[in-house]
């Protein structure tokens, strides 16, 4: 017998300007095309920022009290990581909410890198120098991280119905960010409901969640790096050398010239 052989990682190329993949512009006419409701959610975020983590949250708050025969089909919650000029336009004609989920560039990139190791849709890494370059440098999907925070940051300004939300907060206080989510969305569970998406969606319980952890995920290669993998604030200390962290944090600076936006790199 052959053995089985996995196909080839993705090459990325240039769409409007967005470092992409094809698997994520093949069905292009179709995604802009979308008919999106008044009250669809739209989850949005750059790679390995929190979608997930937002996504099971909004999602505990609205289904997490009914069965699974009984599930109400609004609103519908929809994830893209796409940057906000990507975004389907029937989205912003129906004025829909959207969730942003923000996380500090130096995490983001460590979490990205783990993530492209492990799943073999993603193109490769290479090593943690080269991918550490190439981050900066926005070559990897979906494009610059930078372009991407700063983007949806400013759409805010002509948008309000953007909920921008930072990981690191979430870390800090779990509680108190989903408050903020809830008079968001116009939301106010009981405590009791609030205490058990707030304990739902603790790291620890995410990761015993099929669904959250993307066990069943045929691409992902987990014996290389679980998809749940740390989930903590400042584990780039552990990738970045001291001479990285200096040219990164040059570099940073002459990209992120909006002072309204600040990240944190510790909690
Ligand atoms: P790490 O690789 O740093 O662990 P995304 O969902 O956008 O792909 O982001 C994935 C990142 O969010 C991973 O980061 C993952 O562990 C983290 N994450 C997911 N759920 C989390 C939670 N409940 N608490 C903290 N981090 C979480």
């Amino acid at each position: 017998l052959d053995q089985y052989k996995a196909p080839p990682r993705p090459e990325l190329f240039d769409f409007h300007g967005v470092p992409m993949v094809n698997f994520f512009t093949d069905n292009w006419d179709n995604i802009q095309n979308f008919q999106a409701r008044p009250d669809d959610i739209l989850i949005a975020a750059y790679p390995k920022a929190g979608t997930t983590w937002a996504s099971y949250i909004l999602d505990l708050l609205y289904f997490g009290k009914d069965q699974a025969d009984n599930l109400p089909t609004s609103p519908r919650l929809i994830k893209t990581h796409f940057p906000v000029q990507f975004v389907p336009k029937s989205f912003w004609e129906q004025n829909c909410r959207m969730v942003y989920v923000a996380r500090n560039a130096k995490d983001n990139m460590v979490s990205y890198f783990h993530f492209d190791r492990m799943n073999l849709a993603q193109p490769e890494p290479g090593d943690w120098s080269n991918f550490f370059q190439r981050f900066m440098e926005g070559k990897v999907v979906f494009g610059s991280w930078y372009d991407h925070v700063n983007d949806w940051w400013k759409k805010k300004e002509s948008y309000p119905k953007i909920h921008y939300m930072f990981y690191e907060d979430m870390i800090e206080d779990t509680g108190r960010e989903i408050d903020k989510l809830c008079s968001f969305l116009g939301l106010s569970p009981s405590a009791e409901d609030k205490m058990k998406v707030t304990g739902g969606v603790q790291f620890d319980n995410m990761k015993k969640d099929d669904m959250a952890n993307y066990s069943t995920n045929p691409v992902m290669d987990f014996k290389i790096s679980p998809f749940m993998r740390k989930g903590k604030v400042g584990d780039w200390k552990n990738h970045f050398t001291v001479a990285q962290s200096e040219q990164f944090d040059e570099d940073y600076k002459k990209k992120m010239k909006d002072a309204t936006l600040q990240f944190r790199t510790k909690v």
